[in-house]
Formats: C-alpha cells, sequence, structure tokens
C-alpha cells in the first residue's frame, strides 16, 4: 500500500477537484469576463490522460473526487471520463465521485450520471428570477436550469445549490431561495464572493455580503441549531429547525476553514494548484508525459503535496481587497 498524501501541516489530502475544461456555456459576472480567451483546445489533457492522472490520486489515497470546470458537462466525450472513473467506486477505492454544475446541460446527462454512480450534485443558482438569472449569467436562462434540476432529481440524483451571497443582488431572496429550497428538496449552501479574476475592488467590496449578516438575517425567521456533519468539504451546516432544512455555509472570508483543508485542484492543462488562493502550482502534463510509468507522476504529486501552502490571504478589511487572485475561478475550478 502506498503512503497516504499528507502535507506539511499535517492534513492527509483525500479530496481532489478536476476542472476538465476551463469553458463553459455561462458568463457570469463574478467569475468571468464577457470575452474570455479560453485555452487552445491542443493545450489539454486528453480524457485518457485524465483518467490517468486522476488514478494515481486515487492510488495515493484520494477518496473523493468532484469534476468541475468551467462547466464540465460542456467538455466533449465527458461521459467516457465519468465511465472510467466509476470504476475506482466500483473496486471502492473512491467513496465519492460528484460534480459541480451550472445545470444547463444536466437534462441531457442526470440519467447516465446516475446509472454511473454519481449520487449528488452541486448546482450553482443564484437567485430564481429570470430576468436576473440572464443579467447575472449573462448567457444562462433559468428554464433550462429548472429543467436540469428535474431531470437531476427524476434520476434520483441529491442535489445541493450553491448561492454566491451577493450584497443588492440575490439578499431580498434569501427567504425565497430557503423556501424554494425546502419545497424542492434540495439541500442549499451560501458561498461568499471570493476576490477571483481581475474585477475591480470598488466592485468586488461592493457585492459582498457577509455570511455571518446573512446568518443573522436567517436567524430573525428560523431556529438555527449547529449541525457537526461534514461532506468532506469546507461547507459548515445548520438546521432550521422550523423546517427541518439544512443549510451550509461557506465562509472563506469571514471564518477561516484552511486548517482542516483536505484538497487540491487539478486544471484541464495538468497544473496542480495546492490551495485556491495562491499562485503556486505543479505542472503534472510533463512527468505524465515523461514516461508511461506511474513513479514518475507519483513523485511529481508528492513533491507538490510537500509544497501546500497554509491556505489563502484573501481579506476585504482594511477598506480594501487583499490575497486577490488573477486567476477566474474557470482556471481552477470553483
Ligand atoms: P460538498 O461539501 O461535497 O458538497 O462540496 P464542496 O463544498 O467542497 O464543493 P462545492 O463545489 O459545492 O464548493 C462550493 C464552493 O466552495 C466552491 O465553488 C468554492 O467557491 C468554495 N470552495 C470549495 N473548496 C474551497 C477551498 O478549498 N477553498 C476555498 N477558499 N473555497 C472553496
Ligand atoms: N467567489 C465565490 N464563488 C465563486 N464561484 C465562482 N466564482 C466565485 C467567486 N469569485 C462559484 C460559483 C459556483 C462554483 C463553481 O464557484 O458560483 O458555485
Ligand atoms: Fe484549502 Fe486553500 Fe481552500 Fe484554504 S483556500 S481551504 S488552503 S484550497
Amino acid at each position: 500500500m502506498n503512503a497516504p498524501l499528507i502535507d506539511p501541516f499535517q492534513r492527509p489530502i483525500s479530496y481532489l477537484r478536476v476542472s476538465v475544461t476551463d469553458r463553459c456555456d455561462f458568463r457570469c459576472t463574478y467569475c468571468m469576463a464577457e470575452h474570455m480567451t479560453f485555452l487552445p483546445k491542443k493545450e489539454l489533457l486528453s480524457l485518457e490522460e485524465l483518467d490517468r492522472l486522476c488514478s494515481a490520486f486515487v492510488g495515493l489515497g484520494v477518496e473523493k473526487l468532484r469534476i468541475t470546470g468551467g462547466e464540465p458537462l460542456v467538455r466533449k466525450g465527458i461521459m467516457t471520463f465519468f465511465e472510467a472513473m466509476a470504476r475506482h467506486l466500483q473496486s471502492g477505492a473512491l467513496k465519492e465521485l460528484t460534480l459541480t454544475t451550472n445545470g444547463s446541460q444536466l437534462a441531457r446527462f442526470a440519467p447516465d450520471l446516475a446509472a454511473l454512480g454519481v449520487r449528488r450534485v452541486n448546482v450553482s443558482l443564484d437567485t430564481l428570477d429570470d430576468r436576473k438569472f440572464a443579467e447575472i449569467t449573462r448567457w444562462g436562462r433559468l428554464p433550462q436550469v429548472r429543467k436540469g434540476l428535474d431531470a437531476a432529481r427524476d434520476a434520483g440524483l441529491r442535489v445541493k445549490i450553491n448561492t454566491v451571497a451577493l450584497k443588492g443582488f440575490n439578499e431580498d431572496e434569501l427567504f425565497d431561495l430557503v423556501d424554494w429550497c425546502a419545497h424542492e428538496d434540495h439541500d442549499l449552501t451560501f458561498i461568499e464572493v471570493m476576490p477571483m479574476g481581475e474585477m475591480g475592488e470598488e466592485m468586488r467590496l461592493d457585492q459582498y455580503w457577509p455570511l455571518k449578516d446573512l446568518r443573522a438575517r436567517l436567524s430573525e425567521r428560523y431556529t438555527l441549531t449547529d449541525l457537526a456533519e461534514r461532506t468532506g468539504g469546507p461547507a459548515r451546516y445548520v438546521r432550521l429547525e422550523e423546517t427541518g432544512q439544512k443549510i451550509g455555509f461557506i465562509t472563506p472570508l469571514t471564518h477561516n476553514f484552511c486548517e482542516s483543508c483536505n484538497r487540491v485542484r487539478l486544471t484541464c492543462t495538468g497544473e496542480l494548484y495546492m490551495c485556491l488562493g495562491q499562485e503556486d502550482m505543479a505542472d503534472l502534463r510533463a512527468p505524465l508525459r515523461a514516461s508511461a510509468d506511474d513513479a514518475v507522476l507519483e513523485s511529481a504529486i508528492r513533491a507538490a503535496i510537500a509544497r501546500k501552502p497554509k491556505g489563502h490571504d484573501f481579506d476585504y478589511s482594511r477598506q480594501g481587497v487583499s490575497g486577490q487572485m488573477s486567476r477566474h475561478m474557470s482556471h481552477t475550478g470553483g
């Protein structure tokens, strides 16, 4: 048995997030510029190469694999890749295979995903208003996503809605979102907006809605009980006693969760980012292509994990933004 991956802060690394494409069929304003330059297709790892890389991580003790993008379901042939990863579910090496998606293609893919052993999907959705949805995603249309969500439910997939808390945008929809998720039986997690991509400092601060404020607002109507439950991701959960609903909070800004970080991120070109909020990365494409022997790749992975930083430096206090990343979220995978 291979020694597990342990970083310099004694954190076991058991969760790999893989961005299979930097492309997306939406252009969410907080995530991408309207006119993005995407990677030339020849830069991308092939699906076979992604399989080999992910399988190497599984061999080193990764138990949770989350497929992201960009929008993962716009990558051509992506079901072949899910099929390849499903074998690690079947062998018992992987405990969870899942994805984070904008939902636009779920109507088409939900049944196949479920058949391959995916049990839940995280779907990004920031508003329930058709007009506002088109405004924030620029290219997305809400009815298409609703169809995707219905298809996910019909296929038996559990859905977690990820909502970025945006001041002046979805503040007024807090209770509508909560009620809608109760009605649809979806879990719901709110996320604090992080300084990723080149958005101006002032705009970022304007849109930042700290989750401690959102939580205070929630508790005006509901009794909140903190839950000890974890899914292996950074969310902390509460139960709304009146409805029994579970609500998650991802708080990179107001409460740093890096001390319990268990994950690294692989991009579609084979770069391994040891932290979402730091520039350092390791190129795994070269060792992958240098030899058909996985030993070379494995030692490159271990060397990268040995450099994993303690955490991000995101900070909006002192009336400014620090820890800003020039990389867009779509590059590293949300
Ligand atoms: P589950 O708990 O398994 O549902 O997943 P998760 O919360 O790890 O994954 P999800 O894709 O739902 O993550 C939601 C968002 O949380 C991401 O899009 C990021 O914005 C944020 N996030 C996830 N992991 C990290 C992390 O390591 N660091 C930071 N700063 N943010 C993260
Ligand atoms: N801050 C926080 N979350 C973000 N996402 C994209 N950009 C940001 C950001 N700057 C989220 C999306 C989606 C996931 C992939 O990442 O809303 O839930
Ligand atoms: Fe882990 Fe970095 Fe995210 Fe912190 S910011 S939880 S160290 S990936």
